[in-house]
């Protein structure tokens, strides 16, 4: 396993394997991996012949007050699992690498940025957009690889990828999660054992929605109003929005049928958790990924 971290040196040699034919994967990440990472890669691994992985904290997508500071930096046993998963590159570039003195160019993805997410982090998707193209334009992947987990991020380099014609196929993996339904996360370090207890209010209320929809609910109010319940029975969590919208423009539904997406973000003493579920809503209910 190679780990690189130039910019230069990472173009050269993916440019090198594109033209010996080699179908490259890429797996963006921002490191302190755990198994929905690892998923990731172990996808990319099926269907590529080169793997590599980007470990970078992007602090563009980070907003004032965010955890930029303390988000978990572990590349010794990040390394460590990633060789295990016979990963073949980490690209692992410094953040002046990637953001030079005087650096000026962004890329905002309009309006489905404004929405969930968007509204409560402003930036955040500029910054994802940005440091995405960035590793497209590095990488030169042939495949790219993200998670359910992160629903809008999904449905934003989708977008991107579409509209600014990037030669990439996006592949999504379906969310992991622990035992009990808490879906993984690196920030899920930050919770003390209570609040990792009360955070299964997110995936609680996620399968009440299913199970509300599976009988024939198709009012996102009441769907709505009912996970609002379950989640108001943790004391620790306060719920930043709970929302049911399609799936491209990330609008509100008037009714649940054909393709939704249920999300929600939860804070959780400190720690702002995001959970989702995309569902396709005919006679019978079917879990999709956006
Ligand atoms: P990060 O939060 O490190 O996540 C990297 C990838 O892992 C994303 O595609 C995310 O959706 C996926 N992922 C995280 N938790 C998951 C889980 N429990 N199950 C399945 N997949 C999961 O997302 C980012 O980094 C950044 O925004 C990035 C795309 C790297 C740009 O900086």
């Amino acid at each position: 396993m190679k780990i690189i971290t130039s910019v230069k040196q990472m173009q050269k040699s993916s440019l090198a394997l594109r033209r010996k034919g080699k179908l490259i994967g890429l797996v963006p990440t921002m490191g302190a991996l755990h198994e929905g990472h690892l998923s990731l890669v172990r996808m990319a691994r099926k269907k590529s012949d080169v793997v590599v992985v980007s470990i970078f904290v992007n602090p563009t997508q980070f907003g004032p007050g965010e955890d930029f500071q303390k988000y978990p930096r572990v590349f010794p046993q990040d390394k460590k699992l990633l060789q295990k998963e016979k990963c073949d590159i980490i690209f692992y570039p410094s953040a002046k690498q990637i953001y030079p003195e005087n650096y000026l160019t962004f890329v905002d993805v309009e309006d489905i940025t404004t929405r969930l997410e968007g509204a409560s982090r402003p930036g955040h998707f500029r910054g994802v957009a940005t440091i995405v193209a960035k590793l497209f334009n590095i990488v030169q992947p042939d495949l790219a690889f993200f998670g359910q987990k992160d629903a809008q991020q999904v449905v934003v380099v989708k977008k991107m990828v579409s509209d600014l014609n990037f030669p990439v196929k996006i592949i999504v993996c379906p969310t992991v999660r622990d035992q009990k339904g808490l879906a993984l996360s690196s920030r899920n370090s930050y919770l003390s054992p209570d609040e990792k207890c009360q955070a299964l209010c997110l995936y609680e209320a996620l399968e009440k929605a299913r199970d509300l929809i599976q009988l024939g609910q198709t009012n996102p109010q009441v769907v709505i109003s009912s996970m609002q319940t379950v989640i108001q029975k943790s004391p620790l969590a306060e719920i930043d929005y709970v929302a049911i919208t399609d799936t491209k423009r990330l609008l509100p539904v008037d009714k649940i049928r054909g393709d939704v997406l249920i999300s929600l973000a939860v804070r959780v003493g400190n720690t702002r958790l995001i959970d989702n579920i995309c569902v396709r809503a005919n006679k019978k209910i079917q879990e999709i990924r956006c």
